[in-house]
């Protein structure tokens, strides 16, 4: 692994660094209070190619490799992590399993609208019943003539109100459990296809979480992903590859707050002197970054993996177990050394704080995360 980043890896991040800067975090604490879906910023993100980032270019995308794509995640979740998981979704979880399982005419019609960002992408795998054991999905898809017959519901899908593609998990045949799930693109306004309850949630608030309904809703037979009874893997290999995503996301919500605390610690005052002079604060300071850059590691290496071909799955699923929980950790550091004020909306701190808490539940809670790594390591 070569630990100098190209030029190419290198201008992606100065260039996504300074469009989060410019346009995503002068408004990051207000759609975190109105919970406003940031629909302006998405649409300069597309016009960046920010939308299509490791889709080939060939499919409307920016054809960067992963390390970029990691770079440019960590870069917007630096700054609101409400903006960064919309656009990791829309790129790790619905363009990029199209992109790996679509034909041809279904790249033409699905993807490259979504990867030139002029339209928006979803993924909806979790149902009530169906969260941690992903394979319990109940929705249904019938086949009648040309087309299917989509019936249930989901939930918590990251900016299931909005987005204009959703790719959903169904099963064609419930009597062969997990190997019978396929997967289905549904386009916003199909009849039957409508949202529900928009989630009031402790962070990511501006993400619209909703829930999908689906009632004698019909896609054409095409709309089908790959073939039947595959959904599954479709599903497993998705999020094999995004999860390193959600890591690159802890790490840069990580990073913000770090930021953040190394500010504050030149500024505040106490004892007569600024509170970075204290070694109590040096320490956590220490600890904070270091645990950062271990994480950023493990999300890089992920990412090598993956663009070299080789194997990847416990990989990405560590970078996301340790990323999350060092967030935690880090954010909640961070608050503390902000002392009262770290309690209050008037700093990005709180924010930080309720936003990564996440990062150890969507795609994959940390407890499922180690079931992966368990059960690649005793392989
Ligand atoms: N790649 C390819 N195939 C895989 C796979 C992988 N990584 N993992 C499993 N499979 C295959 C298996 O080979 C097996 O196939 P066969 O039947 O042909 O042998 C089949 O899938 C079933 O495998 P398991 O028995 O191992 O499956 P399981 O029921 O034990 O579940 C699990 C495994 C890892 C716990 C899985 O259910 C899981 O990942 N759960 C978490 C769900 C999740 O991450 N949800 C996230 C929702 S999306 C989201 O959060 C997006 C957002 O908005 C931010």
């Amino acid at each position: 692994m070569d630990f100098n980043y190209t030029p190419e890896q290198k201008m992606v991040q100065s260039m996504v660094q300074r469009f989060a800067e410019a346009e995503i975090k002068p408004i990051a604490q207000e759609i975190d209070a109105t919970e406003e879906f940031p629909w302006p910023v998405l649409r300069k993100m597309g016009q960046l190619n920010i939308m299509g980032m490791a889709i080939p270019k060939e499919w409307g995308g920016a054809g960067v490799d992963t390390i970029s794509y990691m770079m440019a995640i960590e870069e917007i979740a630096k700054v609101c992590a409400s903006t960064s998981v919309i656009m990791a979704v829309h790129n790790s979880v619905c363009c990029y399993p199209i992109y790996l399982f679509g034909t041809d005419a279904q790249k033409e019609k699905f993807l490259k609208p979504l990867a030139a960002g002029d339209k928006l992408g979803a993924f909806a795998l979790t149902e009530p019943s169906a969260g941690s054991d992903a394979g319990a999905v109940r929705t249904t898809a019938t086949l009648d003539g040309d087309e299917y017959i989509i019936q249930g519901n989901k939930i918590f899908i990251t900016s299931g109100s909005e987005a204009d593609t959703v790719l959903i998990l169904a099963s064609t045949d419930l009597s062969k459990g997990v190997r019978g799930l396929s997967a289905f693109l549904v386009e916003k306004g199909t009849p039957g296809y409508t949202y529900g309850t928009i989630e009031d949630k402790m962070g990511v608030r501006a993400s619209a979480t909703t829930e999908l309904v689906f009632e004698n809703c019909r896609i054409p037979k095409d709309n089908l992903l790959g073939q039947e009874g595959k959904g599954f893997k479709i599903g497993m290999t998705t999020l094999d590859a995004s999860r390193m995503g959600i890591a690159a996301q802890a790490v840069g919500i990580a990073q913000g707050a770090l930021d953040e605390s190394i500010k504050y610690a030149k500024e505040r005052e106490q004892f007569g002197r600024p509170i970075g002079k204290f070694q109590a604060i040096q320490w956590m300071l220490a600890e904070m970054a270091t645990k950062i850059e271990a994480a950023r590691f493990l999300v890089h290496h992920a990412a090598y993996l993956k663009e070299a071909g080789k194997p990847f799955t416990k990989e990405s699923a560590m970078a996301k177990l340790y990323a999350s929980k060092i967030a935690r950790e880090v954010t909640s550091d961070a608050v503390q050394i902000h002392g009262g004020y770290g309690y209050t909306k008037d700093y990005a701190v709180e924010r930080f704080y309720r936003e990564a808490k996440i990062t150890e539940i969507y795609e994959g809670t940390s407890e499922v995360q180690k079931m992966v790594i368990a059960r690649e390591a005793l392989k």
